[in-house]
C-alpha cells in the first residue's frame, strides 16, 4: 500500500515491540549486571513513562503504516501494573493481528495468565537459560526456584496462550551443560525451545565472543542425541531458524544473530518505555516520540514522524558486524542502548 513506508533497504514495516518499563526483578548476566543494574541505578520514573493512552496511540498509527504484530517487552513487562488493560486497548486496533509477550514468567500465577488471556493476550515467549537451580542462578543472578518458572509456563498453557516459546540464552562455559537436560524435557511438551546465542547488545554485559556458542555447533550437538531435520520459515524475517526432532517429538529454534545475522527481513520496529524510537536493537539514540506527542503533534504529524523515520533506515548491525571482534560500536560511536532499556 502506498501510505505503508519502505526503508531504504527494501524492508516494510510489520512488527513493533513496545517496552512497558526498565525495570526487571532479575538481573541475568548478560541484561542487567548487578554491577551496573544495583541499589542506585536511576530507572525511569513514573511520570517518563508512556501512559497507556499514548502507547495505544502510537500503536494505532503504526499499524496505519503496516504493523501487524506488536511485542510487549521490558525489562519484565509483568512489572507494569494494569498490562491486562493495556492488551484490552490493543487489541482492540485495527490490522493487528498477533499480540505477544515476552517475560520471565516469575509473575505469572494462572490469575495472571487468565487475565491476560482474557484481555486478547495472543501468545506468550518465556525466558529460561538453564533446568538446575545453579545454572539458572548463574545466568539470571537471583535466587529463584526454576520449578516456579515452569509452573508460570504451565499457567500460560493452561490459559490458552501456548504453545509457548521458552527462549534459552546460550553462554559457552556458562550453561551450555543445560542443552540438552532442557531440549529433553520441552520435547514432547508442544512447546517450542529456542536456543539464542549470546549477543553482543548494550555495553553492561562486556560481551565475549569466546562466549557464544555458534548456532552450527548447538544443533549438531542436539542432532547428535536426537535427529533433526530443516523446517521451512513461517514468515519472511522470522527471527529463529526451525528444525523438528526426526522422531514426531516437536520443534525446536536457533537464533543465530551472531554467526548467522538476519537483518535482510529486520522488520521491527521498538519502542522505549519513555517512548524513544529504535530501528534496530543495536542502536544508541532513538528518536524521542514523547516530546513530540506531548508537545501537542497530531495524529498525521506523528504518523509523518515515524514514516519518515522508517524511509530513513538502513540498519544492519549484526551483518556489518558478522562475528568481528571488537567491532561493537555503533556507526555514530556513540554508547549502545541497553537490552532492558529497550526490550530485546
Ligand atoms: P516470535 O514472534 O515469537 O518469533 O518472537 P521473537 O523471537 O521476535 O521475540 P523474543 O522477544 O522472544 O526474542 C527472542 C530473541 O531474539 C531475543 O534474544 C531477541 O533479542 C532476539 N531478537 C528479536 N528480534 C531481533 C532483531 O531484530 N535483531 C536481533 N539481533 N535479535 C533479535
Ligand atoms: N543476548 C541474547 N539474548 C538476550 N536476551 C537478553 N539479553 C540477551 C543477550 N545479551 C534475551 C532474553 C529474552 C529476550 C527478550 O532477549 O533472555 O528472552
Ligand atoms: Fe530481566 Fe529478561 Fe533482562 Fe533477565 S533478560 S534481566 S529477565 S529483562
Ligand atoms: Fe534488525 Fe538490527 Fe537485529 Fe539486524 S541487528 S535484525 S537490523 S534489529
Amino acid at each position: 500500500r502506498a501510505d505503508e513506508p519502505v526503508d531504504r533497504l527494501g524492508r516494510g514495516l510489520r512488527d513493533l515491540r513496545i517496552s512497558v518499563t526498565d525495570r526487571c526483578n532479575f538481573r541475568c548476566r548478560y541484561c542487567m549486571p548487578r554491577e551496573m543494574f544495583g541499589r542506585d541505578f536511576e530507572f525511569l520514573a513514573r511520570r517518563q513513562l508512556l501512559s497507556f493512552e499514548e502507547i495505544e496511540r502510537i500503536a494505532r498509527l503504526a499499524a496505519g503504516l503496516g504493523v501487524r504484530k506488536l511485542r510487549l517487552t521490558g525489562g519484565e513487562p509483568l512489572l507494569r501494573r494494569e498490562l491486562d488493560k493495556l492488551i484490552g486497548a490493543l487489541s482492540a486496533v485495527p490490522g493487528i493481528d498477533d499480540i505477544a509477550l515476552t517475560t520471565n514468567a516469575s509473575l505469572l500465577t494462572p490469575a495472571v495468565a487468565a487475565g491476560l488471556r482474557e484481555a486478547g493476550l495472543d501468545r506468550i515467549n518465556v525466558s529460561l537459560d538453564g533446568l538446575d537451580d545453579e545454572s539458572f542462578r548463574a545466568m539470571t543472578d537471583v535466587d529463584y526456584p526454576v520449578q516456579r518458572v515452569l509452573d508460570g509456563i504451565d499457567a500460560a498453557a493452561d490459559a490458552g496462550l501456548g504453545p509457548i516459546k521458552i527462549n534459552m540464552v546460550v553462554k559457552r562455559g556458562t550453561n551450555d551443560d543445560q542443552i540438552l537436560p532442557m531440549a529433553e524435557h520441552f520435547r514432547g511438551s508442544g512447546h517450542i525451545l529456542r536456543f539464542i546465542e549470546y549477543m553482543d547488545v548494550g555495553n553492561a554485559n562486556r560481551w565475549r565472543l569466546d562466549e557464544v556458542l555458534p548456532a552450527r555447533e548447538l544443533v549438531d550437538r542436539i542432532a547428535a542425541r536426537w535427529p533433526v531435520e530443516v523446517l521451512p520459515p513461517n514468515h519472511p524475517g522470522e527471527v529463529a531458524n526451525r528444525w523438528r526432532y526426526a522422531d514426531g517429538q516437536g520443534e525446536i529454534g536457533v537464533i543465530a544473530s551472531v554467526t548467522q545475522p538476519f537483518c535482510g527481513g529486520c522488520r521491527r520496529l521498538r519502542m522505549s518505555a519513555e517512548g524513544k524510537l529504535f530501528t534496530c536493537l543495536f542502536g544508541s539514540r532513538g528518536y524521542d516520540l514523547r516530546a513530540l506527542m506531548r508537545s501537542g503533534a497530531s495524529d498525521e504529524q506523528l504518523a509523518d514522524a515515524l514514516g519518515g523515520l522508517w524511509r530513513r533506515r538502513e540498519d544492519r548491525y549484526s551483518e556489518l558486524r558478522s562475528g568481528e571482534p571488537g567491532d561493537e560500536t555503533p556507526a555514530d560511536g556513540e554508547k549502545k542502548v541497553e537490552m532492558s532499556y529497550i526490550g530485546g
